[in-house]
Order: structure tokens, then sequence, then C-alpha cells
């Protein structure tokens, strides 16, 4: 050992320590010069003690001198690296805080649903309640309650989807099978099973289930077995309306539905009652509307005639109350089946109904 040796380690040093590229590379010089183990000048002082007295005091003086020298180097160097690096995940990964997000797509109601949540709404305000019924029906709240017994002509107004039982199957549907043919068979009541065609079974369910008077709304889903085109769909939606008490007349049912239109229009409509038959009511009449779209002028919508024919009502049957287990006497009142659907069309001018079930993007995103 002699201090060209610390010469020739110092000069290795300052070139290799200065030229590093990066952390990885500086660390590895640093286990070279001055690891524990093997450094090299860890190694120099380490062997210190093998040289003659004098020789050590020199040595050993430079040596810890350039022990100092070359900590600092890596300290120096250490920190230029650093900063590059840094500077360049700055550059990398920069971000404009400045720059707008990006635009989350929302979706939006379905125009029936606006039009409905509507209706609800001024039916409230006019004191009515909202209730719901099933969709699956069976034959005797559809019809026979409703004064529509087995084989009466008027079946044909409505074509009906009507379901099977389940036959065969898994025990589960057996047994669904099974009680449902027990149930037909021991009551007078037909529970044979279809896609309600209208509302108005829900008014059965709700008188008998409440004493007048009454003022109820039922809004949903309606079937019908049916040939699809603009204005007809195999499934679509009625607004039930009753209202009973003891004094209730076509006056009242007239009051109610210009309120209902004037609010959801926002202008003063025309109705017009025609005579029509449905058995639940006496007298039943067909309500048309003046067309909106083109304020009663004539177009497409209202087939040139300045009308839409947008609901069915009438007087409820006593009939009908005989079915609840009221006394026909003792009140009356009046009952409605709006389509939800055409006035929605009426509302939005939406040309076709066949639109509303149509999935398509471009039509729902409108609303
Ligand atoms: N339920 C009838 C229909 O299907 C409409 C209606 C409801 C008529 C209530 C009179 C009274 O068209």
């Amino acid at each position: 050992m002699d201090s060209n040796e610390l010469q020739k380690i110092e000069k290795t040093a300052k070139n290799e320590v200065s030229g590093a590229k990066n952390l990885d590379e500086l660390n590895d010089l640093r286990i070279k010069f001055l690891g524990r183990e093997r450094g090299a000048l860890t190694l120099v002082l380490r062997n210190l003690k093998n040289l003659p007295q004098e020789e050590r005091k020199i040595i050993g003086k430079n040596a810890n001198h350039l022990k100092i020298l070359t900590e600092e180097l890596f300290e120096k160097r250490g920190e230029e690296l650093k900063k590059t690096e840094f500077d360049s995940i700055l550059k990398k990964e920069w971000l404009d805080v400045t720059r707008p997000g990006a635009k989350i797509e929302r979706g939006s109601l379905h125009p029936i649903t606006l039009v409905r949540c509507e209706v609800e709404k001024i039916f409230s305000s006019m004191g009515f309640g909202v209730v719901e019924g099933p969709e699956v029906e069976t034959e005797w709240y559809n019809f026979d309650a409703l004064n529509i017994p087995k084989d009466h002509p008027a079946r044909d107004l409505w074509d009906t989807f009507w379901l099977k039982p389940a036959q065969t199957g898994a025990d589960g549907t057996r047994k669904v099978a099974e009680n449902f043919l027990r149930n037909s068979a021991s009551s007078l009541r037909s529970s044979a099973l279809l896609l309600r065609t209208h509302t108005s079974p829900v008014q059965i369910r709700y008188m008998q289930s409440h004493n007048p008077p009454i003022r109820i709304i039922a809004p949903g889903r309606v079937y019908r077995y049916e040939a699809t085109d603009a204005g007809h769909d195999i499934q679509f939606h009625h607004v039930e309306g009753l209202m009973i008490d003891k004094h209730i007349s076509i006056a009242n049912f007239k009051a109610v539905i210009l309120e209902l239109f004037k609010k959801l229009f926002g202008k003063e409509v025309k109705i017009r009652l025609r005579p029509s038959y449905f058995p639940f009511v006496e007298p039943g009449f067909e309500v048309d509307l003046s067309c909106i779209v083109c304020n009663a002028k004539g177009c497409p919508v209202c087939k040139k005639t300045g009308w839409s024919e947008i609901m069915g009502a009438g007087m409820v049957h006593p009939k009908v109350f005989e079915a609840v287990g009221y006394i026909p006497r003792n009140q009356q009142g009046f009952a409605f089946g709006i389509g939800l659907d055409r006035i929605t069309m009426m509302k939005y001018k939406i040309p076709d109904i066949r639109l509303f079930h149509s999935g398509d993007l471009r039509f729902l995103k409108q609303f």
C-alpha cells in the first residue's frame, strides 16, 4: 500500500461517481468504494494496522481524508441525480389542473314516468291517493267483478293475454299448478290468470278493502293481445281514477278532469264527452281532448279531427258495488281510465307509441 494507490482510488472514484447515471448506479458505486465488507477504501483503512508505524500515520491520514472527500462526492452526485429524476417525473406526470373534467353521462327519466309523476302530483293536490295493483290478475278481478261475466260479448273489447298454469316441471312448479287448480275448482271466483287488460281491477281491490268516501288514482302497465301500429302497442299505461261518496256526479268528474289537463298542459283545454259503453259504468262515455299538438286545427296526431280520444269513463255501475259488497244505493261515484301513453304523446308531440319501448337512446336522451 502506498500513496499512489490512494491517488488511483481517488481518481477512479471521482470519475465514476460523476459519471453515475442514476441513483441505482450510484448506490453500486458506494458499495464498491465505501462498502463495509469489500469497499476499496474500507479495505485500505482496515489494512492500516499491518503497516509500519510511520507509513501508517501518513497513509492513515490521507486515507481518512479521502474517505471524507469520497463521501462528499457521493452526497453531491446523489443530490444532482435526485433532482434530475424528480424533474423527469414532473415532466412525465404533468397535469393540467385547469382542464375541464370529463363529462359524466347521466340517464334521464322515461317520458311516461315524467308524465305519470306529474299526473300523480296533480291528483294528490286534489286529495286523491295513489294506489297500485298487480299486473298479473285473475279473471274475476279483471272481468267478472267489473260486470263482464264469461261469454259476455263485451269481453271482445279486451284482447287478453291468458297465462297458462304450469302443468309439469320441478316439484315447486307442480305445487303451484296444483294449488292453482284446487283454488279455481273450490271457488266460484275464477282465478284463471291473465295480464290485466286495464287498471280497473284495482278499483275492485281498493273497494274490497275500503269504505266510501274514496278518492284514488291507480297508475300502471296494462297489456292487450293486439296488432301494433303507431297508435297501439301490446303494453301501455293507464291511470285509473275512482271517486265515490254520497252525491258525486258527472259535473264533479268534468271539474276534476279539466283541472288535470289545465295543469298538465299549462293551458285551458276543451274536452267533450261522447256516450260509450263499458259494462262497469252507467252511463259510460269516452272523453276527447281538443288536440294540443295543432290547437284543434287538425293534424296527423288527431287524424285531422281536432280531437283526440284519451280516456273511458262513467258512473260506477251498481253491479260493481254489489261485487265488492257495498249496498248499491248507499253511494255513487265516477270512474275513469286515462291512456297515459296518449297524453304523453300529446304533451311531447311523439308520433309513434312504439318509440316508448324501442330502447332507442336518441329518443330517450331528449327527455
Ligand atoms: N277500463 C276501461 C278501458 O280499458 C276504461 C274505463 C275505466 C272506462 C273506468 C270507464 C271507467 O278502456
